[in-house]
């Protein structure tokens, strides 16, 4: 695992983004899981700067999305694949044939789990699954209690994780209970993952995460037992890393 110690989350954005970038413009047709939620804002705005100054070219590349509220209509203001679309997707320039992405309001959540696991093989092997962690400790929506070998699939949220989500709906009333995510099997077979960790309220699961046991309690943990993981944390996320005789990381 790599350790990357940002400055602060206008740093971290600008090395997520770099990391991207150099990804885009190595491999004519890279396929990239794609994440919501506040963490990975900054990095979509540099690597839109980035496309204007580099040139970095993003038409080739095949996106998947990581994770999805269910049962909600498509065009639902707390859709994510919208969240997607207004944060990069169209700045971008992204075809939204592009994009791998869940159907909120498919009638069937098993089925379209389903359909979504042959979508992501068909797109290709993921070159690099950009996630985010949350609280809870999850990754995209693998709740506590998921295990390392889970599909994509759907999935009651957690009360913690209804908790954090309000704060981007307004109420908990307005957070959806149920969500699709990618498993995180389908993320271990990605070649290369991205975990991006910002501010102090990370700090304590940051830690759990890095140097608790690995437990299906703490789905991030499993990120451990992955080949090429990155972490890109700023310094107030890792400050409870490297005590208790831990790894020192930074
Ligand atoms: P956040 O969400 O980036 O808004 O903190 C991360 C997550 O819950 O996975």
């Amino acid at each position: 695992m790599q350790f990357i110690v940002a400055h602060d989350y206008e740093d971290l954005s600008r090395r997520a983004a770099r990391v991207l970038a150099d990804l885009l413009g190595s491999l004519p047709k890279p396929v990239i899981v794609l994440p919501t939620g506040n963490t990975p804002l900054g990095m979509y705005r540099e690597l839109l700067k980035l496309a204007l100054v580099d040139r970095v070219i993003f038409s080739g590349a095949g996106f998947i999305q990581l994770d999805e509220y269910a049962s909600i209509d498509e065009d639902d203001w707390r859709s994510l694949a919208g969240w997607l679309r207004r944060s990069f997707l169209d700045d971008a320039n992204i075809s939204p044939s592009s994009v791998t992405n869940f159907r909120s309001s498919a009638p069937d959540g098993a089925m379209e789990a389903s359909r979504m696991e042959r979508a992501i093989g068909t797109a290709g092997e993921i070159d690099i699954s950009v996630l985010g962690i949350g609280l809870n400790g999850h990754i995209g929506f693998n709740e506590p209690g998921s295990a390392a070998d889970s599909p994509t699939r759907i999935v009651q949220l957690t009360p913690q994780s209804i908790r954090s989500n309000a704060e981007y709906w307004g109420s908990e009333a307005a957070v959806p209970r149920q969500a699709y995510t990618l498993g995180l099997g389908t993320l271990s077979r990605a070649r290369r993952t991205l975990l991006l960790v910002s501010g102090a309220a990370k700090a304590q699961i940051l830690h759990a995460a890095m140097e608790g046991s690995v437990t299906p309690q703490v789905p991030a943990t499993f990120l451990r037992q992955l080949q090429n993981v990155t972490v890109i944390a700023d310094r107030e996320a890792v400050a409870l890393l490297g005590r208790e005789g831990g790894p020192r990381l930074c």
